[in-house]
């Protein structure tokens, strides 16, 4: 739930050759990592996400330059900038996210709990909308 997104600290390993910053699975993360992906080369102006999950979880960084990850549970809506390779955001399951406000040259890494599986995908917002509903009513995440 939207209570566990947050901004996650990571160890940064300070040195005057260059910074070094590192990320363990189940401990600077809540999750075993099971894939990484990246968008880069995003021209000015795109937006990306727009889109929730039932299950997966994932972890946000901005390795390079700076964007805007916008989140919502279906209760209200939370901007989150990431400008820096040491800040990730992290994300739970069942809540929506659409990114923006790309920087020329920025690089968005995500590290995600699961494998790519489209089915655990929600892509249609009034979709996504009703089954919090449901499970505000009760029901169990399907
Ligand atoms: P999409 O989820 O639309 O990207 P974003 O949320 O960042 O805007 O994914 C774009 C395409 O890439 C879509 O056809 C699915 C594919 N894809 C994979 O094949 N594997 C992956 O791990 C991811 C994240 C996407």
């Amino acid at each position: 739930t939207i209570e566990d997104c947050r901004i996650i600290h990571l160890p940064k390993v300070q040195d005057p050759r260059g910074n070094l910053t590192f990320i363990e699975g189940k401990k600077h993360v809540p999750f075993d990592i099971k894939r990484a992906y990246y968008l880069y080369d995003v021209p000015g102006g795109a937006e990306r996400g727009g889109h929730a999950h039932q299950q997966l979880e994932q972890l946000i960084i901005a390795m390079s330059g700076s964007f805007d990850v916008v989140l919502d549970d279906g209760h209200g809506q939370w901007r989150f900038h990431l400008n820096r390779s040491y800040y990730g955001l992290y994300i739970s399951s069942m809540v929506w996210r659409e990114l923006d406000n790309f920087s020329s040259g920025s690089v968005c890494m995500v590290l995600a709990s699961t494998y790519y599986e489209e089915s655990d995908y929600y892509r249609n917002y009034d979709e996504f909308i009703k089954a919090v509903r449901k499970i505000d009513n009760g029901s169990p995440v399907s």
